[in-house]
């Protein structure tokens, strides 16, 4: 049995420089309601680039509700939210297109795309919706298959890999 290496950003600080200071998300006085259900109310919430925070509570209490505000998949009722020191809410639309390039999501279910290689899948977004020639996203996405210890499986297909091979494709795909 071999296993794969995954180098962190400390084994490989060239290919993933971690930003170590400053803010990276800000949500101020951010509230969500549903119906009149208010799942967020007025919080504040911040975190530091280079820092990994997990967020805890119990079932419903409003977890997923953050990671979609910040997916842009929900706008709040009232607050504000910034990342990288650009605003994402409240701000024009091209505005928000351009701040949520910064942001990834790795799915708990993966949703690899099950037909296409492991390249495609990673490719596939960049070169259609950000409009990346086919030559630079492979070649980003081979240096990312690179950094996830993922070399050798290019070419395929995500039924053809391991539950954590699967996950590293999935974290390639979102850088
Ligand atoms: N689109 C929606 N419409 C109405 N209510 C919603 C919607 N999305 C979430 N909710 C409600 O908002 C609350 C927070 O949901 P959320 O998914 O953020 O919880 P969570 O903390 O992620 O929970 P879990 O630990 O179970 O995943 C829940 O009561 C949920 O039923
Ligand atoms: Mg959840």
């Amino acid at each position: 049995m071999s296993t794969d290496t995954v180098p962190t950003p400390e084994t490989n600080p060239e290919k993933n420089p971690a930003r170590s200071s400053g803010e990276l998300i800000r949500l101020e006085q951010v509230t969500k309601r549903f119906g009149d259900h208010t799942v967020l109310d007025h919080l504040d919430f911040s975190v530091d680039a280079g820092k990994h925070v997990t967020l805890i509570g119990p079932s419903g209490s409003g977890k997923t509700t953050i990671l979609r505000l910040l997916m842009t998949l929900l706008k709040p009722d009232e607050g504000t939210i910034t990342v990288d020191g650009e605003r994402l809410f409240p701000a024009p639309e091209k505005q928000v297109r351009e701040v949520r390039k910064k942001i990834g999501m790795v799915f708990q279910q993966f949703n690899l795309f099950p037909n296409m290689t492991v390249l495609r899948n990673i490719t596939e977004a960049p070169v259609t919706v950000l409009g990346l020639s086919k030559d630079a996203a492979e070649e980003r996405a081979r240096e990312l298959l690179e950094l996830v210890g993922l070399t050798g499986h290019v070419d395929k297909h995500p039924a053809q890999l391991s539950g954590g091979q699967q996950q590293r494709v999935a974290i390639a795909r979102a850088l």
